[in-house]
């Protein structure tokens, strides 16, 4: 692995003359931008922004941002040497520089043989996926079954990156799911969240699955210690077949109890991990095809991301789109609407993704940085979304990048025993999701005006709220951004690829800020502190802390 630092040889995004350019744009035009005018001024807009990459169509139109802008954000990703970069974290080089490691999960979804890291990657990585796939197909095979040691129940502990792109995914592919398997997960360190599910578990038809990549993290732990107190009450003693661990530590996860492990290498992300061991839970309720499938549909994103050029390259596209955003157009948030119910947990899954790959404050080389970094990631799924917070998104004081994610064709589970009444009952749903999603980024975009207002005001008005007044509040500002990504359907071939774009675009915006979008100091002083506060709270000792701490401890006691 090439060990060069690999910021050395780019200047840093604020000093190029793109983002010069940039700002002298922003001020010129960016903030007098409006979506509707720039439509009218260019017919073809919608299809000259639009973007076929593998399995996800984009539509990036209704985007604040021009011919002008786009050329200024490529020649910024010239500039910072963005292609290079990709380049050298595909291969492998240390990405990761404050820990030394690269960051390669590109390699876990690429076919046998397949580069450009090491030869020697590829194989471990197939030996363990092989494995695993087994593994996981063994299970299925007996799954419902009722001899001890059949599988009903799959009960996965683990957390952040250990829980989130599994749950996940399992939940958006619900159609794929066997049949007899329950898939059930666990995170949180409030033991209310396990305490809930055992009694509906029967010990010697469950399988924990003990997911962590150091095997230290305090919730899993905690949780796998309740689990396995809680197997061994119910007279469950064969712990090597019902508690699986997935890790990159299995010495550690030895010491702790758990033999039966499956790998992984230091060089994956735990919030990049899904396509890992740490997917055996995507394994075991979609099967080794699916998985693979998952993984194909990655692995074709990943081709587009190497070999794309820039201008038609959808992560490089989004990650710059992103920077702009934030830098330029001053965009705090940005909310996924997903137009899916099974996708429910992707805001979740984004927002660690994201806010934890890119919330850093100084760059690769620890210089604080002078400008603004990782945007706030939020969003629930349509049409949840809008009859709670959409309300802001038109008419609020914030200006809201949405991100609708809309699937042209829904699976069902059992498909082909719904009637056929009850098939096209369904099918009528499906339009009006879709309808709802396209109604949502026109209103966004179009508004509506006051003139608009006023003439439906006049029929609603009462002597004592002039139409005037009711209009204003019926008018809609519009000009609000927002971009559509469409999935043909939601297969794991496309969830696959839809990951995969989200992890590449989150790299290129964190490249262009020049900071390691691989680690997570971040998250470790309230780790440390918690470890402190933990024996206080039984001793009842405040001695040397903050007053504010101090005071709710002895509350607490
Ligand atoms: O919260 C920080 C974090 O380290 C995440 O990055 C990680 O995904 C999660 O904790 C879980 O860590 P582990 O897989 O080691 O249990």
């Amino acid at each position: 692995m090439n060990r060069d630092a690999p910021m050395a040889a780019w200047p840093r995004c604020d000093r190029t003359v793109a983002w010069s350019a940039l700002q002298g744009h922003a001020e010129a035009h960016g903030h007098a931008l409006d979506l509707r005018q720039l439509f009218t001024d260019d017919p073809q807009r919608a299809q000259r922004l639009s973007l076929q990459a593998p399995e996800v169509w984009a539509d990036l139109s209704r985007a604040h941002w021009d011919v002008a802008t786009r050329r200024h954000l490529l020649d910024l990703a010239r500039e910072c040497g963005l292609e290079a970069r990709r380049d050298a974290l595909l291969r492998g080089d240390i990405a990761n520089v404050t820990e030394g490691r690269a960051a390669l999960h590109t390699a876990l979804r690429a076919p046998k043989g397949a580069g450009p890291f090491s030869a020697h990657i590829g194989e471990q990585v197939h030996a363990e996926l092989d494995r695993m796939l087994a593994f996981a197909e063994g299970i299925r095979a007996r799954a419902g079954g009722e001899q001890p040691g059949d599988i009903h129940d799959i009960v996965h502990i683990g957390i952040g990156g250990s829980d989130l792109g599994p749950q996940m995914v399992v939940a958006a592919l619900g159609a794929w799911v066997h049949p007899r398997l329950r898939l059930h997960f666990v995170s949180n360190v409030d033991g209310q969240d396990i305490a809930a599910l055992l009694p509906r578990l029967k010990a010697q038809h469950t399988l924990f699955v003990v997911a962590s990549k150091t095997f230290t993290t305090q919730e899993t732990l905690a949780n796998a210690r309740t689990a396995r107190q809680w197997f061994t009450e119910q007279g469950g003693t064969d712990i090597a077949r019902h508690f699986v661990g997935t890790t990159t530590q299995v010495t550690t996860a030895a010491a702790f109890g758990v033999t039966t492990t499956f790998g992984f290498w230091d060089w994956v992300g735990g919030r990049f991990s899904m396509w890992s061991a740490i997917g055996l839970p995507i394994a075991l309720a979609l099967g080794a095809e699916a998985f693979r499938e998952l993984l194909a549909g990655a692995h074709a994103m990943d081709r587009h991301f190497a070999n794309a050029p820039l201008d038609a390259n959808l992560p490089m596209l989004l990650g710059l789109l992103d920077v702009w955003q934030r830098n330029f157009m001053g965009y705090r948030s940005r909310c996924v609407a997903p137009y899916s119910q099974n996708l429910h947990r992707l805001p979740a899954y984004l927002q660690q993704l994201v806010m934890e790959s890119n919330g850093k404050g100084v760059d690769v080389d620890g210089q604080p940085l002078p400008y603004a970094t990782s945007d706030v990631v939020w969003g629930e799924p349509g049409t949840n979304g809008q009859h709670a917070f959409f309300q802001m998104l038109h008419q609020g004081s914030d200006v809201v990048p949405v991100e609708f994610i809309l699937v042209r064709q829904p699976s069902y589970r059992d498909a082909e025993a719904l009637s056929p009444a009850l098939r096209a009952s369904l099918a009528q749903q499906h339009q009006a999701l879709l309808a709802n999603a396209l109604a949502q980024a026109q209103a966004l975009m179009c508004g509506k005006t006051s003139e608009q207002a006023l003439s439906e005001a006049a029929a609603t008005a009462s002597p004592e709220v002039p139409c005037e007044v009711i209009a204003r509040h019926r008018t809609f500002p519009g000009n609000r951004p927002s971009l559509t990504l469409l999935l043909d359907r939601l297969t794991p071939s496309a969830l696959g690829a839809l990951v995969a774009l989200h992890e590449h675009r989150t790299f290129v915006s964190g490249a262009v800020w020049g900071i390691n979008s691989f680690d997570q100091w971040g998250v470790e002083l309230g780790k440390a502190l918690c470890q402190d506060l933990l024996p206080r709270l039984d001793s009842g000792d405040v001695s040397g802390l903050d007053a504010a701490t101090a005071q709710l401890i002895t509350r607490l006691r």
